[in-house]
């Protein structure tokens, strides 16, 4: 679907090029985008710019749109390193994808929760994962579709693929938001504040406020309080800000797409880097942190070329855990409600 449709002119490049050597020395990198939509365009904008495809692969079932969108970043390829830009609606074009990002499916209206979407985008997926999985059968999922922790949930189901491949992307959104929540009141990078959000990525979600940290001092040390109703004035906000956050560019402008994207990238990055880098991610987590529910959320996870390659065993108060443990309980109850 590019604008020669792929199409070379053997006739002016024998005259313009002396061949050297045919092989390609590079090895691919193919990486997909189900849905083509605001987030998998920034999700897909986000990975082109840090380089690290050979091929770019979008799927999507609006034609004319993904067309057009396919196109756009063609034109863009000069500012781009070396990548194959292509999609359309045959899962064959996905076969052999390193990993396959799904964005597909209906977004939040305003003020509509995630877990309200789900049905509508289970019956979407029982349609894509069977085929990326059929064409991918090594590949690494990654699930951004709302209510991420289900969709996780049934995608790892309907792939029959391992728990370590399929992964969502959880609360690394939502640590980000509380990071950059943090940062802002200390005057410091948001890199120099580690701090997690565990748990559903949504409403339910928890601060551990126990490990929010600088530079290896938690800020709990200064004031046992922090974060809590009765503890110093703002920091008790600052978790409702992080679950607005969504809830606020929506009303807003109708989506959220550019943080999303680059927190993708970043797990994406993370995986083909094999980083061995810690982050929050929704996997199958029964028998974690005293999780005994069948879900998926999100704790923070070592990630590396084989997808999650440990989760961390993380410290919780009594508090974080409770809050956990109910975070699971609502998560597994909409699931049980679930048809497919
Ligand atoms: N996990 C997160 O942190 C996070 C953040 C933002 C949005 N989201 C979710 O991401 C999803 C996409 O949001 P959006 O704003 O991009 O929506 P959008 O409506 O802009 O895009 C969705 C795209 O999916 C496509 N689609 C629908 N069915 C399909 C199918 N069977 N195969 C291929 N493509 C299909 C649509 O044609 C559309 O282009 C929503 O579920 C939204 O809630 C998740």
């Amino acid at each position: 679907m590019g604008d020669l449709n792929g199409e070379f002119d053997d006739s002016i490049r024998e005259r313009l090029f002396c061949q050297v050597c045919t092989d390609d020395v590079k090895k691919p990198c193919k990486i997909t985008v189900v849905g083509a939509g605001m987030v998998g365009m920034a999700c897909s904008i986000s990975i082109l710019l840090k380089g690290i495809a050979t091929d770019m692969i979008l799927m999507d079932v609006i034609d004319d749109k993904l067309k057009g969108e396919l196109l756009d970043l063609n034109h863009g390829k000069l500012f781009l390193s070396n990548v194959h830009i292509d999609g359309g609606r045959d899962y064959s074009k996905t076969a052999d994808s390193k990993i396959v990002i799904v964005t597909a499916g209906a977004r939040q209206e305003v003020g509509e929760s995630r877990l309200s979407l789900v049905q509508r985008n289970v019956n979407i997926f029982k349609h894509i994962i069977p085929q990326v999985a059929k064409y991918s059968p090594d590949t690494i999922l990654i699930v951004v579709s709302n209510p991420v922790d289900l969709m996780t949930y049934v995608a790892w189901k309907l792939s029959g693929f391992p728990r370590h491949r399929v992964i969502g992307s959880g609360t690394n959104l939502d640590s980000a938001r509380f990071r950059h929540i943090i940062a802002d009141r200390l005057a410091v990078s948001p890199a120099s504040v580690h701090g997690w959000i565990v748990g559903e990525h949504g409403d339910s979600s928890v601060p551990l406020w126990s490990g929010v940290s600088v530079s290896g001092r938690t800020l709990a040390s200064l004031d046992p309080k922090i974060g809590k109703n009765d503890g110093p004035k703002g920091w008790d906000k600052i978790h409702s800000q992080v679950v607005q956050g969504a809830y606020e560019v929506i009303k807003l402008k109708g989506y959220t797409n550019w943080a999303i994207g680059l927190s993708c990238a970043e797990i994406v990055e993370s995986i083909l880097k094999n980083k061995h880098r810690v982050q929050p991610v929704s996997c199958f987590v029964k028998g974690q942190a005293g999780i005994e529910k069948d879900v998926c959320l999100s704790l923070p996870c070592v990630l590396n070329a084989s997808g999650v390659g440990s989760i961390v065993q993380v410290d919780l108060k009594e508090d974080e855990l409770e809050a956990l443990k109910k975070s699971a309980a609502l998560i597994n109850e909409v699931q049980e409600g679930l048809k497919w």
